[in-house]
């Protein structure tokens, strides 16, 4: 090899990388490699902003804990969360034809393990419960691609309080509350009750909080609901529905809302009824169950 310059570094880089066994991570970090010594040519950072990008990496890491997966929420900030499921979704609506249900972005709340609930149950144990007025229905059918329904899936809810915050962000909810798995019937059909989830800012304490502020950006999200949907022989799906009278559904500070995952909220005016209901539907892809990790214990 010549000596290194300015001019041949990238190459001289690609090179070393070309006898990595492993060829997708030959591909990956050569492309990798590519882009980056593209950026810092064009951008050509001065020494002091080199400094301050590595302190921005290492404060991820230290801002990260059992309540919060920095490194996470910097991915979605930045859309990158979004891109990879947007772009994994694309994959397996063609795989799989005509009827999908679009993905989001896992976050960083999702905790592995929920209370199992029977069909009905209220997920809402904490004092948030006494909101009346925010009653909440969710009810929804979980099919196949050709629209059978599916018996016996896997029906994982996560949610923020009418407080914009998870259980393990607040003191005053109860352990695993606001979160349950659910089992389809034989209709392929789930409900629960709950409180209606509020918008929330994403935790702003840490390194991203500060890129936020720079950049004069609203850390909120809108309103929202988690579900995570499984059985053996499909895809799990992972997915957000959003409050359709929600205003920040064009701010979203991770870029969440595709149009097809924004759910009608209802105001229930029955006589006697308060609160609002959710129907929302989901299609599973056969495939391979395979779980993400845990972003937080
Ligand atoms: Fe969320």
């Amino acid at each position: 090899m010549a000596f290194v310059t300015r001019e041949n570094i990238t190459d001289q880089v690609l090179e070393v990388f070309e006898k990595t066994p492993n060829p997708r991570l030959r591909e990956v970090m050569q492309s990798l490699v590519s882009h980056l010594h593209a950026f810092i040519r064009e951008v050509e950072p001065s020494d002091p902003e080199f400094e301050l990008a590595c302190e921005f990496l290492v404060g991820l890491g230290k801002a990260t804990s059992e309540k919060k997966n920095e490194v996470i929420l910097a991915s979605d900030i930045l859309g990158a969360s979004t891109l990879i499921t947007l772009i994994n979704n694309v994959k397996r609506a063609e795989a799989a034809g005509k009827m999908k249900t679009e993905s989001a972005l896992l976050g960083p709340f999702w905790r592995k393990n929920a209370p199992h609930y029977a069909n009905g149950s209220n997920i809402s144990r904490g004092p948030e419960s006494n909101t009346s007025d925010q009653v909440f229905e969710v009810s929804g059918y979980v099919r196949d691609a050709n629209g059978n329904p599916i018996n016996g899936a896997d029906v994982d809810i996560w949610q923020a309080s009418p407080l914009g915050f998870y259980e393990n962000q607040d003191e005053e909810q109860p352990d695993m509350n606001l979160r349950g798995q659910f089992k389809t019937d034989a209709h392929g059909k789930f409900n629960f009750k709950s409180v209606r989830p509020s918008g929330y800012p994403v935790p702003v304490d840490g390194p991203c909080g500060d890129l936020l502020r720079s950049q004069l950006r609203d850390p909120y999200r809108p309103a929202h609901v988690h579900y995570m949907i499984s059985k053996p022989g499909y895809q799990v799906l992972i997915t957000q529905v959003f409050a359709d009278d929600d205003h920040r559904l064009h701010t979203d500070v991770t870029f969440s809302v595709v149009e097809s995952l924004v759910g009608k909220f209802k105001k229930r005016t029955s006589p006697g009824e308060v609160g609002y209901s959710l129907e929302y539907d989901f299609v599973l892809q056969a495939g391979e169950m395979q779980f993400p990790a845990p972003p937080i214990p």
